[in-house]
């Protein structure tokens, strides 16, 4: 009987071994000090299937339905399920779930334009963490954002979840908004790493760029952002950089951040990106989301040949169990579902105030002198909080609009037109959506077009109110980028200009107009005809409470461009290669070689900023292409007026060996409090001469509420290493010795005050890696 039993194992360990499957050892349960001890005690099929999501979870069957997925648990190792969720703007789950009564609405939180417009490294804190208690008190563990990518064109789709054109600005927001969400134990998942600057054929589309800009510019971002809030994950992106996939390149994953910046953390890919799963191993990028049988297959096939290395795949596995032993759900973390929704809902009050730019202020147009108002254009009265897709705000929940936050701020709303508009919008729905809105999208829903008034509406409206206010609209998201047209006013939105500005100024009456959008427009051809500009962005569910705070006053507004509005599409460089005709707002627009797919391969021929992008501009994205180039602008990066004024004295600088501390102080010389910017940027010598940017924004400062006549000192440090430019011929970080300019500026095109240093050469050799495989023709000074 024995001899049988034993037999039977022996045939049963053979076919076991013929299979490729290896036995459980002693079960360990996991500690944050036993990690490797678990690695050892680890099957390789578990290993595998820890370097691979569980599925998506967009379907109520899940535990957390609306969020976008989870990590394998194996539960003899004392190994739980961990929990993810978009997005940007606030902890994206559905709201609803079908074995409970209760309801589950995060905050709306406002977008990254806004966040990073307020240029306050506390108020990205305040969202991130606000963001990173959601997460923690629904239940969840990780949040997968923020979005960083570099705003390299306007059109881009995922602008509104990106934070500026400028790295270094990206960056110290980015890594505001890390430090806050970590800091309520929630992991933070910066992306997408890197150069996924189109949403147009994402998933295949090659950016092609130099060596320096993807130093100096691109991966800058991340770089400050890793140094300034060490993030316990990152998530790689979906196209291909100077060659492969960037979730398949070591190159860039190891040797430049594991190895030359020491991060430690995890990597997970984008949602099935890539094409070969074993690669990304091989990178060493940790983890694909969400997982697909044949990726399994894959790796655990190659895991036996010896193509990955057991070393390989044990450090993946590693850097998993690190993130894991973080989570709340590892800790046993009982959340409540209940967090302080009230305290967050102040919080995106404040920052949505504080990330409204004023651009224009004819005449002391604003604060409003009247406390009437007529609110003119469909946004008006269909107020965007945010941008779609998964980067976008949460479904279900509120937005303050506008007529409400007018209201409250004491204002009387012109009833008449709230009852014109009502009935307009509801008949373009109709038109629009004849089988009902989608409930949820990736790219954004179509808008109704402007409705036109007849002489005596018009003179109705006048007569009811002391001024008028005309909300434009922009939306965009996920899967497709805007085109050029989208960049313009429609004929419906320029007519509605002419019409109430001619009205309103023939009655002496002004006109405010409110930019509800998610990336610049033009402004430059109609503003002449309005007195004020403000550029509110997205704000979130408390949008129109922010509004209306700044435009009563209550709030003065303190924010900032974090890009340029450039006059026409086509004046930055970078506009030269970008999907900017496409007209396909289709899922498919992301993987355009979709189109073509039955071609044989000989007759697929690649196509220019579809299959393959030029970053020609090189370093000259952005400011450092119109500044350098003296290009016009309609409002250069860094602008934003106040409703009072400000003079800057004592600017100093000094300089401790690496460290060059300047110092500025900033007085209240107008007639209200108000919030100061102080944007520090740097001119290297000989600037053109060496191919090298006119000047580059190397840190920044907020004054606190400073009350008129009221002064304080800001201090910024920058270091010779910050200043230095990437030599691709020797592979090297260099400083000029020299005698740099630090200027003290209220935007890019004006300086307000000077101060010189002489700093001493720095150099420091890095890999020389990542290098383009086509020739590219660059701009150079
Ligand atoms: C987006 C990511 C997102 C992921 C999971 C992808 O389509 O690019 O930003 O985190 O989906 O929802």
């Amino acid at each position: 009987m024995k001899i049988w039993i034993y037999q039977i194992w022996l045939v049963t360990l053979a076919v076991v071994a013929m299979c490729g499957y290896s036995l459980p050892t002693s079960a360990q349960q996991l500690t944050a000090e036993n990690i490797d001890e678990v690695i050892n005690a680890m099957t390789l099929e578990e290993k595998c299937h820890l370097v691979l999501g569980c599925g998506m979870h967009f379907n109520d069957e899940a535990k957390f339905p609306g969020t976008a997925g989870s990590t394998f648990d194996i539960a003899r190792l004392g190994i739980p399920k961990t929990y993810c969720a978009d997005s940007q703007q606030g902890l994206r789950m559905d709201s609803h779930r079908s074995w409970d009564h209760r309801d589950y609405y995060p905050t709306d939180f406002v977008a990254s334009m806004t966040l990073a417009s307020t240029w306050d490294r506390e108020a990205a804190y305040k969202v991130g963490k606000g963001i990173g208690n959601e997460v923690r008190e629904f239940g969840l563990d990780w949040i997968l954002s923020p979005s960083m990518n570099l705003i390299r064109n306007v059109l881009c789709g995922r602008n509104h979840e990106y934070y500026s054109e400028d790295p270094y600005l990206s960056g110290t927001i980015a890594a505001g908004y890390v430090n806050g969400v970590q800091s309520e134990g929630t992991a933070a998942c910066p992306k997408h790493f890197i150069a996924n600057n189109q949403e147009t054929n994402r998933n295949n589309n090659i950016s092609q760029m130099s060596q320096r800009a993807l130093r100096e510019i691109y991966l800058k971002a991340f770089e400050v952002m890793i140094r300034e809030s060490n993030p316990w994950t990152i998530m790689t992106s979906y196209n291909k950089l100077n060659g492969p996939y960037a979730v398949q390149n070591r190159e860039l994953l190891t040797t430049i951040v594991r190895d030359e910046w020491g991060w430690k953390g995890m990597y997970v890919s984008d949602w099935n990106a890539g094409d070969d799963a074993v690669a990304a191993m091989l990178a060493g990028n940790d983890m694909l989301q969400p997982g697909q049988p044949k990726q399994y297959q894959a790796i655990l096939a190659a895991a036996q040949s010896g193509q990955l290395p057991m070393e390989v795949l044990n450090a993946n596995v590693r850097r998993i169990l690190e993130y894991i032993v973080k989570t709340h759900n590892f800790k046993g973390y009982e959340s409540s579902n209940t967090p302080d929704l009230k305290a967050h809902a102040k919080v995106v009050r404040e920052v949505g105030a504080d990330g409204i730019v004023l651009l224009k202020n004819d005449a002391a147009t604003l604060p409003l002198a009247g406390k009437r108002v007529a609110l003119f254009g469909c946004t008006s009265y269909d107020w965007i909080s945010g941008g779609s897709g998964f980067g976008g705000t949460s479904v279900g929940h509120y937005t303050v609009s506008l007529v409400e936050g007018m209201r409250s701020a004491g204002y009387e709303v012109y009833k008449p037109l709230i009852g014109l508009y009502t009935k307009h919008i509801a008949d373009e729905e109709k038109r629009l959506f004849p089988n009902g809105r989608p409930p949820f999208s990736l790219m954004p829903p179509a808008r109704a077009e402007e409705k036109q008034f007849t002489a005596d509406e018009m003179a109705a409206a006048i007569e009811g109110s002391d001024v008028a206010i005309i909300s434009l609209g922009r939306k965009s998201g996920e899967a497709a980028d805007r085109s050029k047209s989208d960049f313009y006013l429609k004929e419906g939105e320029k007519e509605l200009i002419k019409a109430v500005s001619e009205a309103y100024h023939a009655q002496g009456k002004k006109v405010v107009v409110l930019l509800d959008i998610c990336s610049p427009i033009d402004v430059a051809s109609w503003q002449n005809q309005v007195d004020a500009l403000v550029c509110t962005w997205q704000g979130g569910q408390e949008s129109g409470f922010a509004v209306a705070d700044v435009l009563s006053g209550k709030v003065n507004p303190s924010g900032k461009l974090p890009m340029t509005f450039q006059i026409n599409y086509g004046d930055a460089y970078a506009d030269r290669n970008f999907p900017s005709d496409v007209d396909d707002k289709t899922l498919g627009a992301m993987f355009m070689w979709g189109y073509n797919k039955d071609a044989a391969p000989q007759d697929r021929q690649p196509q220019k900023d579809i299959d393959f992008t030029n970053y020609e501009e090189d370093i000259y994205v952005g400011y450092r292409y119109f500044d350098s180039f003296d290009k016009p602008v309609a409002y250069p990066f860094g602008y934003g007026l106040s409703y009072t004024t400000f003079a800057y004295s004592d600017t100093r600088c000094s300089v401790d060996g690496d460290a060059i501390t300047v110092s500025v102080t900033v007085r209240n010389t107008g007639t209200r409090a108000g919030r100061n910017v102080v944007e520090l940027f740097v001119a290297a010598p000989n600037s053109k001469k060496l191919n090298k940017p006119e000047k580059e924004l190397r840190n920044y400062a907020k004054s606190r509420l400073l009350q008129p006549g009221e002064t304080e000192t800001v201090t910024m440090t920058v270091t010779t290493q910050d200043l230095a430019s990437f030599n691709e011929k020797t592979s090297a970080w260099k400083t000029d010795a020299g005698i740099y300019t630090f200027m003290i500026c209220s935007s890019a095109n004006d300086v307000e005050a000077t101060t010189t240093a002489k700093v001493k050469a720095w150099t420091k050799k890095v890999n020389n890696v990542m290098k383009p495989n086509v020739k590219l023709n660059l701009l150079k000074r």
